[in-house]
């Protein structure tokens, strides 16, 4: 299909991120150390019937890919069908799932027979201790058991997600790595963001991967070229060795030149920036049928008018309080 998402950058964006839930389980102390805010479980998410509108007249603009995120979507117990109506929309041809992992070892096989593709998990520690420390729940060798459960069912490309931070996990970089090699997976190490709810956080924890990928090509690892909807992430790979290293550095120059993502809130808010401010509000053309081509010319307007770049390395984090509202 002919991709009408085109922005004045000559961006084209085939890759939709849908919050289907605000809340999480977890506290991950770079982004929701106090646990949910109390407004977001209060707010009343998409139902898979405003998901299946939004979708479809999406897939209509040229969007192949959809990732589904929260906060945490595996709390909502109809993530299965949303995956199973999404799937099966005319245009999409991958649907991925973000999650923390705390219901995999339970729900993999269920979600792989629903449609999701591909799974991305958070791991920021590979120590039981450090794990709870960060994320408020001793879980570790649960998610561990639910990766390996999801490649029993058929997950073949697993990727983790490790956030980088300052002397709390940093050391444990090569054991990553050791671990990418060993399971197969795509590793891929987050720069930590500043976002308004974790700026005394981030301050203290913040580290610029810079120095950590330059050692790849040491440790034998050539980059590999980026796929059309592949995510923003550098990706490192190895002659006969399993899986791959990965970075994404938000405060590379030109992280932004290569975007070719949309983002909905779990309100149906179109968000055309992780960092921006301002959304536009899609809910209300989603209560009925019929009303595609006008979400449509909605949201070709608000592209039009995407700036080209985040503003982190000025200092500014837009109005984004925390990435479990939007999901990453
Ligand atoms: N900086 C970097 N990554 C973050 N994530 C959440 N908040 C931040 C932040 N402030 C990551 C999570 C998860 C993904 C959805 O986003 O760890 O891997
Ligand atoms: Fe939850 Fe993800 Fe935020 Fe951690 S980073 S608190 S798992 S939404």
């Amino acid at each position: 299909m002919m991709n009408l998402l085109v922005d004045s950058y000559n961006r084209s964006f085939s890759y939709l991120r849908l919050s289907v839930l605000p809340v999480c389980n977890f506290k991950c102390a770079y982004c929701l150390p106090n646990g949910n805010p109390t407004e977001a479980l209060h707010q009343k998410h998409l139902t898979q019937w405003e998901i299946k509108r939004l979708v479809k007249a999406l897939a209509g603009l040229g969007i192949e890919k959809v990732r589904l995120t929260g906060g945490e979507p595996t709390l909502r117990s109809d993530l299965p069908e949303i995956a199973s109506l999404i799937s099966t929309i005319p245009g999409i041809q991958k649907v991925a799932l973000t999650t923390n992992g705390y219901r995999l070892s339970e729900i993999a096989g269920h979600l792989k027979e629903s449609g999701v593709t591909r799974l991305n998990v958070s791991v920021d520690s590979l120590i039981p201790k450090r794990f709870f420390e960060i994320t408020g729940q001793d879980q570790l060798l649960n998610i561990l058991k639910g990766i390996e459960t999801a490649r029993k069912v058929g997950f073949q490309k697993i990727k983790v997600n490790v956030v980088v931070m300052k002397d709390v996990n940093d050391s444990e970089y090569e054991d990553f790595i050791l671990w990418s090699q060993k399971e197969d997976l795509d590793v891929r190490f987050i720069e930590l963001m500043s976002t308004e709810d974790n700026v005394l956080f981030f301050k203290k924890r913040h580290l610029d991967l810079a120095s950590m990928e330059a050692m790849l090509p040491q440790m034998g690892y050539s980059l590999v070229p980026r796929e059309k909807d592949g995510g923003p992430a550098s990706t490192w790979k190895k002659t006969n060795t399993q899986g791959s290293v990965g970075f994404i550095r938000a405060y590379k120059n030109g992280f932004c030149d290569t975007c070719n993502r949309l983002r909905v809130t779990s309100q149906g808010e179109l968000q055309l920036c992780l960092f921006g401010s301002g959304n536009l509000a899609l809910r209300q053309f989603l209560q009925e049928d019929g009303l595609e081509e006008q979400i449509q010319s909605e949201v070709r307007l608000a592209l039009a008018g995407k700036a080209p770049s985040h503003f982190l390395r000025e200092g500014s984090h837009g109005t984004t309080r925390n990435l479990a509202a939007m999901g990453g």
